[in-house]
């Protein structure tokens, strides 16, 4: 509800016009009028609020406040989002092979330690990086070589890819989604969960049944050489197919030709 509290008559061009201050009632207390809610300005028989005015300046300050904002978020994003590159691999030390082999198996119990760069580096190199520079090939095999496999990392900072040939980590969610990667209670603490993704626009096979079946065996060799690494380096891992995929694929936002084979979960053993 407005009331006229006042005016005053104006000088220069809009002579003979008058200025009326008025209040909003609803927007103050009971029996209060403290708000200076519009200005009116009666000039002869036309009365042009200012309110038009008034609103406009509101407007253009909340579009600059939120552009300001857009500007500092985008900045803040733009940051958290840019590639890490890891350090290069260590390709020596670790035990022998045939140690390894023998150490292998499989863990449930994580230590929630953080992993360590040079070694969340010598791992993704171990499970599936370049190994030969001049062709490009990987540390793990892949059917007509069509590296269809792409591994995720989901680490509580962030959910990364793997980066193969610039061996670095591109952020694709700013988000912990560790829960969301199984059905299994540790893979909410563990440091590191590793989602095998099948993208079936890279292999060539015409049935559905083949890119499944090869998909499937090449996140096999990916697993085993994780497997091994941490068999050779003291560090638990178990490779797990009780995930709900259909609702990983959705959090991960992945295209309908990208499908979620396996995950496998990664940390110090618990003490
Ligand atoms: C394709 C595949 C899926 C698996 N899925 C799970 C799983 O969802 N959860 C789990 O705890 N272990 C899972 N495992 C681990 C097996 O249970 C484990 O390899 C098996 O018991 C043999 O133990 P070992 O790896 O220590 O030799 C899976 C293993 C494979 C190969």
């Amino acid at each position: 509800m407005l009331q006229i509290l006042g005016s005053r008559r104006l000088s220069g061009k809009a002579r003979g016009g008058r200025i009326l201050y008025v209040f909003n009632r609803r927007a103050t207390q009971p029996g209060r009028m403290d708000r200076l809610q519009n200005v009116a300005v009666i000039s002869g028989r036309t009365l042009t609020t200012h309110k038009g005015n008034v609103m406009k300046k509101n407007v253009i300050i909340i579009c600059l406040v939120f552009f300001v904002l857009c500007i500092f978020s985008s900045l803040c994003f733009a940051e958290a989002l840019k590639p890490v590159k890891l350090p290069p691999p260590q390709t020596d030390g670790g035990k022998p092979l045939m140690q390894a082999l023998n150490d292998r198996a499989s863990s449930r119990e994580f230590s929630s330690e953080k992993l360590p760069m040079q070694v969340l580096s010598d791992l993704l190199w171990a499970a599936c990086g370049i190994n030969r520079a001049d062709t490009g090939k990987r540390t793990a095999p892949s059917a007509r070589n069509w590296q269809e496999i792409d591994v995720y990392i989901a680490a509580e900072e962030a959910l990364y890819l793997y980066d193969a040939k610039q061996h670095q980590l591109l952020p694709v969610l700013k988000e912990d989604i560790r829960t969301d990667t199984g059905k299994q209670g540790f893979v909410k603490t563990a440091p590191i969960n590793l989602i095998y993704v099948a993208d079936f626009s890279k292999i060539s096979a015409e049935k559905m049944e083949d890119k499944i079946f090869y998909s499937a065996a090449d996140t096999g060799f990916i697993s085993q050489n994780v497997y091994l690494y941490c068999a050779s380096f003291g560090l638990a891992t178990v490779v797990r197919g009780y995930v709900d995929k259909p609702a990983l694929e959705k959090i991960m936002g992945l295209r309908p030709d990208q499908k979620v084979i396996l995950s496998q979960t990664i940390g110090y053993p618990k003490k």
